[in-house]
């Protein structure tokens, strides 16, 4: 088999994005087509309310309790050993659903590609946070990126 091939075969990537208000879901389609991937969206099942205040308060209610909301369980990784894992910096770190997929989803042996958008944050303000939801699970996790412009994407995926 030649290494395109094997490649081909053993490197399939997706990407997976949990996104409130579009951004996220943006770079996560840019990321996509830049590398090939597919593409899945992470859920809660009760949605997050549109209204800013109140979305505030379930997302700070959250952090503050440790609640793990409750997310859709349709995705399916099997077929893949990377995962572009993208969420939105929500109060300086990683939203709870972030917990939650790592929570639901086998991901043994699989590379976890972490991204960001964010207002005006750094990646290495969720940074630690992905990091210890990862180190209590079987996966290897790549130093990741903030994903505001096609530009700072591009930058990463050049490396
Ligand atoms: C509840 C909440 C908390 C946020 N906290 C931060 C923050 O700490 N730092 C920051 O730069 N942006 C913060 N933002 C802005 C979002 O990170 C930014 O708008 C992001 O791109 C939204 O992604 P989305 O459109 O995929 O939901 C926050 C937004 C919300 C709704």
């Amino acid at each position: 088999m030649g290494l395109y091939l094997w490649e081909e075969k053993h490197m399939k990537s997706i990407v997976i994005y949990f996104s409130e208000s579009g951004n996220t879901k943006k770079a996560a389609q840019f990321i996509a087509q830049e590398t090939h991937s597919d593409i899945d969206e992470l859920k809660p099942i009760k949605p997050y309310p549109d209204n800013y205040d109140q979305l505030v308060e379930r997302s700070g209610d959250e952090i503050d309790n440790n609640i793990h909301p409750e997310i859709d369980k349709n995705l399916n990784f099997s077929d893949y050993n990377v995962i572009y894992l993208g969420y939105p910096t929500w109060y300086h770190r990683t939203p709870m659903i972030i917990d939650s997929f790592f929570d639901t989803y086998d991901l043994s042996s699989k590379t976890i590609i972490p991204f960001t958008t964010t207002y005006s944050s750094e990646f290495d303000e969720s940074k630690p946070f992905i990091e210890k939801i990862a180190s209590t699970k079987n996966v290897t996790l790549s130093p990741g990126f903030r994903a505001n412009s096609n530009t700072e994407i591009k930058k990463y995926l050049a490396k």
